[in-house]
């Protein structure tokens, strides 16, 4: 059974947590996209684990995780990780596997990335790790693959710096290095997860162009970039949070106003932790966007969300969600394409009454406050798409499910 766990905002939607979670009941988790630009909180048993490239699933010693082909691989950060990982005593060697399709990131592509940026004069906000340029590269042909570190032929038409630096890689790579598409042939009848990096906002094709990350970051990149067929998704999910962050440029028709809003921006901020894994940059916050969430909904076919950082809004006495835009006078109630479009978009917005009452302890979806279950009622109107899980905490004991992915209904 394949499910599949895709970010329906701007990403750092809590897919982490999510992700750990759901695999549990998981034999393999395949990451299909983005690379050390992401970043992952883990929390087990008060412990924290901040990953970048290698998925979640890594904790459970019974796991294989698997770095797809439409990821972006530094090895140095790839490695760096998983030493970080051995020396807290999570024994990783034999079940972290890359697919050999996947793209190698090389140093002069992050110093490429930062030089872009600062010509730039509209910066994207990018993490400085290279990750455009390698999909860059990938997409003019010029790329360096795993597979081509086993191939002389292709060696040899890279610049000596380039091939001495992958060569450094290549006999620690060699043992991980698998055809993905084959080994999950192999492994058809194995629960297998598969996890997105960023948002669907962030995606190059359904987000926010040209303010997103250069890969697949939509449902569809399970299938082009893990190792399936589109027909060979059992579930999509999609995680959103009960507020929106966006990380870097670009427009954000909800955020919360710099000088009316600030202390709510701050308190959402502090009580979320929004600042950066990767780069510890405080994330730009704001109401939940219902209409960017219904176009998430739609163009990655998802089948349930997962709604985290609920409990983010405990103490509020009340709150609000956008459910259209206005654009220079005109109602809409779609995702425009056109980023100056969304950023004349002023959200109109619905008031919901705070609970006012900690959700930590709740466990049961019908043990929720009523104001908690109306605000969850509407956004399934709303979306027209059901919430199936929700996140109350950091730790994988704070999730209340009422239906799992793994049960086929
Ligand atoms: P890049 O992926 O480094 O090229 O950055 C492009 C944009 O995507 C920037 O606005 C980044 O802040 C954003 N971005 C990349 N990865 C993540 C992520 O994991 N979470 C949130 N934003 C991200």
């Amino acid at each position: 059974m394949n499910v599949v766990v895709i970010g329906a905002q701007w990403g750092d939607e809590g897919k982490g947590k999510m992700v750990d979670y759901l695999a549990t009941d998981a034999q393999i988790i395949v990451r299909f996209s983005g690379g050390a630009n992401a970043g992952h909180t883990i929390v087990r048993g008060g412990e924290q684990f901040a990953l970048h490239l290698i998925p979640s699933g890594v904790l459970y010693p019974d796991k294989t995780v698997v770095l797809g082909t439409g990821m972006a691989i530094d090895p140095e950060a790839m490695f760096a990780e998983l030493d970080m990982l051995a020396q807290r005593g999570i024994d990783w060697k034999g079940r972290v596997l890359v697919s050999d399709r996947a793209h190698i990131v090389l140093p002069r592509y992050r110093d490429i990335d930062k030089a872009m940026e600062a010509s730039r004069k509209n910066p994207i906000g990018t993490t400085g790790r290279g990750i455009g340029v390698t999909y860059s590269m990938k997409s003019s042909r010029d790329g360096v693959r795993l597979a081509d570190l086993f191939d002389p032929d292709r060696l040899v038409n890279l610049e000596p710096e380039d091939r001495s630096y992958i060569e450094r890689w290549r006999d620690k790579l060699a043992p991980m290095a698998i055809d993905l598409v084959d080994y999950l042939s192999k492994h058809r009848h194995a629960y297998v997860l598969f996890e997105g990096a960023q948002g669907t906002l962030l995606d190059l094709d359904t987000g926010t162009y040209p303010f997103v990350s250069s890969g697949m970051s939509c449902a569809a990149g399970a299938a082009a970039q893990g190792g399936i067929g589109p027909r060979s998704m059992d579930k999509v999910l999609g995680v959103f949070k009960a507020y929106s962050t966006r990380v870097g440029n670009g427009p954000f028709p909800t955020e919360f106003d710099n000088d009316s809003q600030s202390e709510l921006c701050q308190f959402v901020r502090d009580t979320g932790r929004e600042y950066g894994v990767t780069t510890g940059r405080p994330r730009r916050c704001g109401y939940l966007d219902l209409v960017a969430l219904r176009y998430a909904c739609l163009t990655n076919s998802i089948d349930s969300l997962v709604l985290t950082h609920l409990d983010v809004y405990d103490t509020l006495d009340s709150f609000e969600a956008c459910v259209a835009y206005k654009v220079r006078g005109k109602l809409i109630e779609y995702f425009p394409s056109s980023v100056r479009d969304l950023e004349d978009a002023e959200p109109v917005l619905r008031t919901f009454t705070g609970w006012k009452k900690s959700l930590k302890e709740t466990k049961d979806y019908d043990h929720l406050p009523q104001k908690a279950q109306d605000y969850i009622s509407f956004i399934e109107e709303y979306t027209e798409t059901a919430i199936d899980i929700v996140s109350v905490g950091y730790d994988r004991a704070e999730t209340i499910v009422r239906k799992s992915p793994w049960i086929r209904y």
